[in-house]
């Protein structure tokens, strides 16, 4: 290339890097896998190094990153937070290597460190005692999150002086990685998932978005975690070695990786980045690389600096786990609750040695907020040992032959119309015979809290699907010894324990609840199975009960009104509960002297917006509280009933637009009249 030629490619790679800049740090939602982000930015610089004259002080070389958020305030970082120069093969590691000895005279020995993928900080100490905490926003100017950093366990708020270790120096600016471990994530993932929320990303994507919050308390629920790996500025401490710096941190009461190594020779640095490459997917955070530092502070400060990084220290990075591939169709997968989940078909396509061909897209309330097209280029990764995650689309990529994605009506399993639920998310196939669901009902309907048959776990149930035996959950009770003793690891001692338990399931009669329980009808738990079988206290009158029956029960909302007049209106689960009464299954009915005994508002959310008038708020959650349910100040997915009085505030758009249960004073009214005519309780009215 030459002087003409590099000058527009100059433009163009300032261009794409500033906008992915821009998605990166101001937005937290980039576009481009990191790898190829790094792959811009040393094309920019290797033509800025060979024509200089082109280099301009506002290139995405001559700066470390982009503007901070504005809601939060921000501080400017007394000493630079440099960012590091990203390698990613053996070969270029050596050269590094062979750079440090030419310039310093001789092989140097390395601090080496996990590199942590999460969000870098800086938390400042006066005389031992936390002060403030900032990310590192551009390099120079960060965003004050000192709040949110107070929340964090690992952060101690004042400094301690562990036996040997140097002075705590009257200023200290300690430098680290804040993220959260990857089980957290998940949990939160989960959590998220349930109440019908966006998920994150990714572990650095969901600690980004904790610390960034205005209110801390949010924070303070997520576990974030902070390992320390640097300083900025210190007053009162001086260090001749890299080494003594994370010594003294630790020392000090700050956590500092016990995996961080001083490697000696090329080969030991070698060996540390293969060694933690292997363990990547067992430790409980995400890392990306390793980061080599020159311990020799002297020679540090001799090789320098380039505008954006240290030229003492490298990021070895593993190989990237996020990679673009097209979408080639989206299938449909039943899984054992009757979930019905949308999955990616991708062209296949390496991520981190590992070939991606699928990845679940969890919900459609998911595919149509990500706005996933058939069609469209996606930005998958492949996060530890979670499975591949579609992050986003390329909308930039699309040719306009995209084909947007709509969810089957019926089951593509077993053909039985699928339950569709205002306010939830995942669409259902409600069939008790669906082969996709056979196994996962099995285990269910022999678990503790269902018919509890001992020895027929996970393991056996998917046996006696795989192996065809039980098709359909009757033919559990047409099993012989002879049958049995033909499986795999099954003896005839087991097979007649099996046998033994199943005819005492039938023997014992399970109780109502216990048997509406074991059918795994959806969203049906514990809770509503009492509520049910207290309420009818017969199968049959259950059987008989209509859709509008169903919701009269407190506790009962329309929701799970539908799911169980749907589920047991369905002529092939009714033939299945027909079928389990032959086989001499007969539950017990409830006593009539013991209907009444369940708390039922037990578990039930009630948020009260706007006035009353013929009660005050205390009065009214007074009556709620007695019967079991509870109030709670906003609403929420989780939210069961919204009493909406004169003046309602935003409160009663916020329960439309999720699907909650509205009530007036006078259904309200009704609700508490017919609890209380049967439970007998003096109510404010
Ligand atoms: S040291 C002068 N050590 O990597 C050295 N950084 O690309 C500057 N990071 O913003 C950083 N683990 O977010 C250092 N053990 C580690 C690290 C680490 C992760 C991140 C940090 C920084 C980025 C630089």
């Amino acid at each position: 290339m030459n002087h003409t030629s590099a000058a527009p490619r100059i433009a163009d790679l300032r261009e794409q890097l500033r906008h992915h800049n821009y998605r990166y740090y101001v937005l937290d939602d980039p576009v481009i896998a990191d790898q190829e982000y790094d792959r811009l930015l040393q094309e920019l610089g290797q033509l800025e190094a060979q024509y200089p004259d082109l280099v301009t002080p506002d290139s995405p070389t001559q700066r470390v990153g982009a503007r901070p958020r504005e809601e939060l305030g921000s501080v400017r970082h007394s000493v630079p937070m440099l960012s590091l120069e990203s390698l990613y093969s053996e070969e270029e590691f050596r050269r590094f290597l062979e750079r440090v000895e030419r310039e310093t005279g001789a092989e140097q020995e390395l601090v080496a460190e996990p590199k942590y993928d999460g969000v870098a900080v800086e938390i400042v100490y006066h005389e031992g005692v936390l002060v403030s905490g900032s990310t590192r926003g551009n390099g120079y100017v960060g965003e004050e999150v000192t709040d949110n950093l107070r929340t964090i366990r690992t952060i101690p708020l004042r400094l301690l002086r562990a036996e040997g270790a140097p002075p705590i120096p009257p200023v200290l600016e300690a430098r680290g990685e804040v993220l959260l471990p990857r089980e957290s994530f998940q949990q939160l993932n989960r959590a998220r998932q349930e109440a019908g929320e966006s998920l994150f990303a990714n572990p650095r994507n969901a600690a980004a978005g904790s610390l960034r919050q205005l209110d801390s308390s949010i924070t303070a629920a997520r576990p974030l975690e902070m390992y320390c790996y640097g300083v900025g500025q210190v007053e009162g401490a001086d260090f001749d070695q890299e080494w003594e710096i994370v010594q003294a941190l630790r020392g000090w009461g700050l956590r500092v990786d016990r995996r961080v190594e001083l490697c000696r020779s090329f080969d030991q640095a070698l060996e540390f980045h293969q060694r933690l490459e292997r363990e990547r997917d067992a430790l409980p955070y995400e890392i990306d690389g390793v980061v080599f530092k020159v311990n020799d502070r002297a020679l540090q400060t001799q090789m320098g600096e380039r505008s954006r990084s240290p030229r003492w220290a490298v990021a070895y990075k593993f190989p990237a786990r996020q990679a673009t591939t097209k979408l080639n169709d989206i299938s449909i997968s039943v899984g054992r609750t009757g979930v019905l989940t949308p999955v990616a078909l991708l062209e296949p396509v390496q991520i981190g040695g590992v070939t991606v061909s699928r990845a679940s897209l969890h919900n459609i309330e998911e595919v149509e907020r990500k706005d996933v097209r058939i069609g469209d280029t996606l930005l998958v990764e492949r996060a530890g040992d979670v499975i591949p995650y579609v992050v986003k689309p390329i909308v930039e990529d699309r040719a306009g032959t995209e084909r947007v994605f709509h969810m089957s009506d019926h089951c593509p399993v077993c053909g039985t119309p699928v339950l569709i639920t205002p306010g939830d998310p995942f669409v259902r196939c409600p069939s008790l015979d669906c082969p996709a669901q056979i196994e996962g009902r099995l285990s269910h309907f022999a678990g503790r809290s269902a018919l509890d048959i001992e020895g027929l776990g996970e393991k056996l149930a998917r046996q006696l699907v795989e192996t065809g035996l039980v098709k359909r959950l009757p033919e559990l009770y047409d099993l012989t010894e002879e049958k049995l003793v033909a499986l795999e690891r099954m003896g005839q001692k087991s097979a007649q324990n099996l046998l033994q338990e199943l005819a005492k399931s039938k023997r014992k009669r399970p109780p109502l609840a216990r048997f509406i329980h074991a059918l795994s009808i959806p969203q049906i738990g514990e809770h509503v199975a009492n509520l049910l079988a207290n309420h009818f206290g017969t199968l049959a009158a259950l059987l008989a009960a209509t859709e509008e029956d169903l919701p009269a029960i407190p506790g009962i909302g329309p929701e799970i009104a539908r799911s169980v007049h749907q589920f047991l209106t369905e002529p092939r689960n009714q033939e299945i509960i027909a079928d389990l009464l032959a086989h001499g299954i007969e539950p017990q009915p409830v006593p009539r002297a013991l209907r009444q005994d369940a708390r039922p508002l037990e578990g039930k959310a009630f948020v009260f917006t706007g006035a009353l008038t013929g009660f005050t708020r205390e009065q009214a959650a007074e009556a709620v509280e007695a019967l079991g349910g509870r109030i709670t100040d906003s609403v929420s997915k989780k939210t069961d009933y919204v009493v909406v009085g004169t003046d309602p505030g935003s409160k009663r758009g916020k329960a439309e637009k999720l699907g909650v249960t509205l009530l007036d004073e006078d259904q309200f009214k009704r609700l508490l009249q017919q609890t209380q005519a049967s439970y007998d309780l003096r109510l404010p009215m």
